[in-house]
């Protein structure tokens, strides 16, 4: 390759840079919903089973793939074995078309950020969410909502703006300004939640047990989906962003800082939320139960409802939870985009205005056209079910099995090459780990979520829109990591 790849400009600009990138709307929407739906307090069980059988040892992975072979997944992956490229492909495509949903949650955290401004969803925050705001059509229907549209145009605006200034005064900066501001106004928001009447009722519901929930194998499902999605492993942004890593730099000692930086982040969200969400159960004389309500609807159907039962000082928690989430979700965002664009440039010798412009410019057409429509919601739902569940666990799945089945004899190097430069060792429990336990839960989730997505389908979704938005995105990953490596190396 003629360019000189690009830098982090020290260990501590991609140490925030990888806490931004996994530290993002998953744990702040989505982690207390998936806690508190998968046995609440119990389900920090198989969440810390998953982060220590999966997350660590595959996040260590990630970074020893990316900078011992100094690129973006299908680079790294070929340079390492030669037949592997379409498993980098598979990683970047998936990541691709993440970025074209995630864009759309992220909008509409922005636009939140806007409506919390006198509390502008009113009393009924459903009926503002999906008629108001969305717009959602049950059925298929193209037409467009131009609010989100506004939104839309405006975070791909930003995010290009990064990504054109590339990845130490664009990516490195961005983080070094917005993860100090969002460390800062996430501690006010959870401080101040904790000191609301009821907080104490809110974090019973959160943490108290439900033992049986264990016994569920979907409960442990949804503990390595989430952690995947949350430490941004499998889905290429840890490897592309440790290829910019100096070669002697510590791995495994930034994997546990990122990695605890991320959970604590994410217990925090919990802690945070469930305090509030006791707040109105209190004010309202229900169970928390009762005024709890799924995913999505927790940040913006039971969230701007908190806030209204706030008076005043709704008008600040309000804005500080809808920023929060959009710097998260920015930083991630970010990320995210930095994947395919480092591949291309790897493939195609691109520079990066070009990668920029082509790769993100196509995404952004993709992601405004899809999802300032009426189905924005459905096409978030479905496409985040199948990219996640299938697309991130099997990408997972083959770059183990590439690695630590079918390539013994890399593991040696690769364990060498991590404690040549890092303070953290790995050994046999890391090499057992990968080879054993981490393959084994994830090929039966695999199962287990196929059997369940080809009997019963997902949601309540015509099975039409599923096969085109669901299996069709799962036939993109895999066709097109045929075609894109088939394609000649410049
Ligand atoms: N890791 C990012 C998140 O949690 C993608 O949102």
């Amino acid at each position: 390759m003629t360019q000189q790849r690009e830098n982090w400009s020290a260990r501590s600009g991609f140490i925030l840079a990888a806490i931004g990138s996994a530290v993002g709307l998953g744990n702040i929407w989505r982690f207390p919903y998936v806690a508190y739906e998968n046995g609440g307090g119990a389900f920090m069980v198989p969440y810390l089973i998953a982060l220590i059988a999966a997350g660590f040892p595959l996040l260590f992975l990630d970074y020893v793939v990316g900078q011992k072979y100094r690129g973006a997944p299908p680079t790294a992956y070929k340079r390492m074995v030669k037949s592997a490229e379409p498993i980098g492909w598979w990683q970047v495509l998936v990541c691709a078309i993440i970025g074209i949903y995630y864009a759309s949650v992220l909008g509409w955290a922005g636009s939140y950020v806007f409506f919390s401004f006198g509390q502008q969803w009113g009393a009924d925050t459903e009926a503002f969410f999906f008629k108001t705001f969305l717009q959602n059509a049950d059925t298929l229907n193209f037409t467009f909502v131009p609010n989100l549209l506004w939104s839309l145009v405006l975070v791909w605006l930003v995010a290009l703006f990064i990504m054109f200034a590339g990845v130490k005064k664009g990516i490195e900066l961005s983080n070094r300004i917005f993860i100090p501001l969002l460390v800062v106004m996430f501690t006010i928001l959870v401080v101040q939640s904790l000191r609301l009447p009821g907080a104490t009722e809110g974090l019973n519901a959160f943490f108290t047990p439900n033992w049986s929930a264990m016994a569920d194998p979907k409960v442990w499902l949804a503990a390595f989906g989430h952690v995947f999605f949350s430490m941004s492993i499998g889905f290429g942004i840890m490897v592309t962003y440790a290829s910019y890593l100096k070669r002697n730099a510590n791995l495994t000692g930034s994997g546990l800082v990122v990695g605890f930086a991320n959970s604590s982040f994410e217990l925090l969200a919990g802690i945070g939320i469930f305090s509030a969400l006791g707040f109105m159960a209190q004010a309202s004389g229900k169970p928390v139960a009762e005024v709890v309500s799924g995913g999505i609807g927790l940040a913006f159907i039971a969230y701007p409802k908190i806030i209204s039962s706030m008076g005043d000082l709704g008008n600040i928690i309000g804005f500080l939870f809808y920023a929060s989430l959009t710097v998260a979700g920015l930083t991630s965002m970010v990320s995210i985009l930095e994947v395919p664009i480092s591949a291309f440039r790897d493939k195609f010798g691109w520079s990066r205005n070009k990668a920029v412009s082509i790769v993100g410019g196509v995404s952004a057409v993709i992601s405004i056209l899809m999802f300032s429509t009426q189905n924005a919601i459905t096409f978030v739902d479905i496409i985040d079910n199948f990219a996640n569940n299938i697309g991130i666990v099997l990408g997972a799945i083959l770059s183990i099995i590439w690695v630590f089945w079918l390539n013994r004899s890399l593991i040696p190097v690769l364990t060498n090459h991590i404690n040549r430069i890092s303070s953290f060792k790995v050994g046999k429990g890391w090499v057992f780990t990968l080879t054993v336990i981490t393959p084994v839960a994830l090929i039966a989730a695999l199962i287990l979520t196929l059997k369940s997505l080809l009997t019963e389908g997902y949601g309540e979704y015509p099975m039409m829109t599923q096969a085109i938005f669901g299996w069709g995105v799962v036939a993109i990953f895999a066709v097109g990591a045929m075609l894109l490596s088939s394609m000649k190396h410049k």
